[in-house]
């Protein structure tokens, strides 16, 4: 069999920035108003500093206005919801983004419901996943959805043009990638089973996919032959292994080398789904600046 064709998330991820760099042009000259993302990292873990950087970097490249907050790894639940309140109230900001994982003394649900929903550019307020959780097939995602999920179904809809009756398997049951890519799936007409940690069988379920979706964070847990020929495999996990060499690299949850004869669309790791996370997030900014002004959604 041919091998896969490589999905490649960094140019389209690289094709979108520039249409909603674009957005935010036309959106000051209609309305003056520029889009503003306030980013708010807890505590210092090396790779949500990485990725928050990355955020507020893309955000000025694109012509919006980013405000970074940092806070101590020793902040209390009390102090990050003050600071959330601010930035609901203020008017320069039209999407928040509190980064993940926050420090075990505060209750992330609680900061989620903190967040303006017209400002959650994560899509992870309740309103918004209650949203998306009720949405009718191929209607508009005219509300923010979480960035991963939403970079995941464009790379699909762009591989595969429609998606509908196609059965879709998604591994992994998390709020942040796993059921939201499942709802959006199903909003693509496709039949979809989630799968996790506890499917029997596991193998064979994936071998049933024409779609899989693997979002479990283990370095090459999904083997070879465990896609269907032809399959569409997306593979969102991004591990950093060590090497015989003594360095790290990054791997995917996907066994790459097996899986590239098999499938017949395969995203990589590096360059598959993690670019489409921070150029989604920049879309869910321009929206939501977007609404502010009253303007109707465009797709772009
Ligand atoms: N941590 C890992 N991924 C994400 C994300 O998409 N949004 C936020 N806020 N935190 C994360």
């Amino acid at each position: 069999m041919a091998e896969a064709r490589l999905i490649d998330g960094k140019a389209f991820a690289s094709g979108l920035r520039e249409r909603v760099g674009k957005g935010v042009a036309a959106l000051k000259a209609e309305t003056g108003v520029t889009p503003g993302l306030a980013t708010v990292l807890v505590g210092d873990d090396p790779a949500s500093q990485v990725y928050v950087r990355s955020k507020g970097k893309m955000a000025a490249e694109l012509g919006m206005a980013s405000f970074d907050h940092r806070l101590s790894a020793g902040t209390t639940e009390e102090e990050l919801l003050t600071l959330v309140a601010r930035l609901n109230a203020d008017p320069l900001v039209n999407g928040i983004l509190v980064q993940l994982p926050l420090p075990k003394q505060i209750e992330t649900p609680r900061v989620l419901l903190a967040v303006n929903p017209d400002k959650d550019v994560d899509g992870f307020h309740p309103i918004n996943v209650g949203r998306l959780g009720s949405i009718a097939p191929g209607a508009r995602l005219d509300f923010p959805v979480p960035c991963t999920p939403l970079g995941c179904s464009m790379l699909l809809a762009d591989a595969l043009g429609s998606l509908a009756g196609l059965h879709a398997v998604v591994v992994g049951r998390s709020n942040l990638v796993g059921r939201p890519v499942a709802q959006l799936l199903l909003r693509a007409n496709c039949t979809v089973t989630i799968a996790h940690s506890r499917t029997r069988d596991l193998a064979a379920v994936c071998r049933s996919a024409d779609i899989l979706v693997v979002a479990i964070g283990k370095p090459g847990f999904v083997r070879g032959d465990w896609i269907k020929p032809g399959a569409a495999v997306i593979d969102v996990g991004i591990n950093r292994v060590p090497t015989a060499e003594g360095k790290t690299r990054l791997v995917g949850d996907v066994a790459f080398a097996e899986a590239l004869p098999i499938a017949a669309h395969l995203t990589p790791v590096p360059g598959g789904v993690g670019p489409m996370t921070v150029a989604c997030l920049m879309y869910n900014t321009l929206q939501a600046a977007r609404r502010k002004a009253g303007l109707p959604f465009v797709a772009v």
